[in-house]
């Protein structure tokens, strides 16, 4: 299914979500590893996007990957990024998954649910593909209402922490409904917080211009001017610069086995 993005925002979106799997690898690598991907023989990742992430998932198997997502050009984007390696891409609704019942050893996926339209169906049917004492994993989805920013900038606070997710179709609150989809798809589950890093300012700041037009966009989007966001971006370089900068939200996982 093609996205409404224009061809600029498509172009921000893919380097976002590079920019993303970067920093959060060390976060997913551990649970990668309590999942059991190493073992596995034949993995599914549901809303591959760009393939960034099925790249880590890949790299931590012997097994094959498949990757899947609905949307064409993330299917070809992701068909570069993964050349060559142990992953076949298909496009595909995560909600009607086009597998037979008990086919993978696990079936994952990475901020994802947020953006699902309906995760519950997604779950159930990551958990009916996966086999009898397989996997079902969602590595990383955050809970923006828990998020801690100072200092504080009114006007904008609250469109990151939440509100513009929420404008583009999105659910803000999915960490802390991992554990209900997850119960209520029958799952044996256990979650956790994935992310228990404080970041240095130096790394804050590397992040921000990494992704500086995506965040630029999400702001114009929301009405602010050219002008307030400089003063914005201004103040927040600056209290990165000081040390002061202070950004938390939590981002949690659920590995769910099969009974
Ligand atoms: C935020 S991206 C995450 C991509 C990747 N998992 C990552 O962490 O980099 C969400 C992806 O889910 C895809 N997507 C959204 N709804 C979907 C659906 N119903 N079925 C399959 N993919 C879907 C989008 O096209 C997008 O590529």
């Amino acid at each position: 299914m093609p996205h409404n993005r224009s061809k600029d925002e498509f172009h921000d979106f893919i380097k976002k979500l590079e920019s993303q799997s970067l920093e959060t690898a060390e976060e997913r690598h551990p649970i990668y590893i309590k999942a059991g991907l190493k073992d596995a023989d034949l993995i599914l990742d549901v809303g591959c996007g760009s393939g960034a992430v099925t790249r880590d998932v890949a790299a931590h198997t012997n097994g094959v990957v498949i990757a899947l997502d609905d949307a064409d050009d993330m299917a070809e984007i992701a068909k570069k990024v993964l050349e060559g390696m142990n992953v076949e891409i298909l496009v595909g609704d995560a909600h009607s998954l086009p597998f037979e019942d008990n086919t993978f050893d696990v079936a994952i996926c990475n901020l994802f649910l947020m953006w699902a339209k309906e995760p519950q169906k997604v779950v159930n049917e990551m958990a009916r593909v996966v086999k009898k004492g397989g996997k079902v994993v969602a590595s990383l989805e955050p809970d923006f209402g828990g998020k801690i920013h100072w200092p504080p900038y009114p006007g904008v606070d609250e469109i990151f922490a939440g509100k513009s997710i929420e404008h583009r179709g999105g659910d803000p609150y999915i960490g802390r409904k991992l554990r209900m989809l997850f119960v209520r798809a029958g799952l044996k589950t256990e979650v956790g917080l994935g992310n228990k890093r404080i970041w240095n300012c130096d790394e804050d700041k590397a992040s921000y211009i990494r992704s500086r037009n995506f965040y630029w966009k999400v702001l114009k989007k929301e009405g602010l001017s050219d002008g307030e966001i400089k003063d914005w971006e201004k103040n927040y370089l600056k209290s990165l610069e000081e040390g002061i900068q202070f950004n938390f939200f939590p981002q949690f996982y659920a590995i769910g086995t099969k009974i």
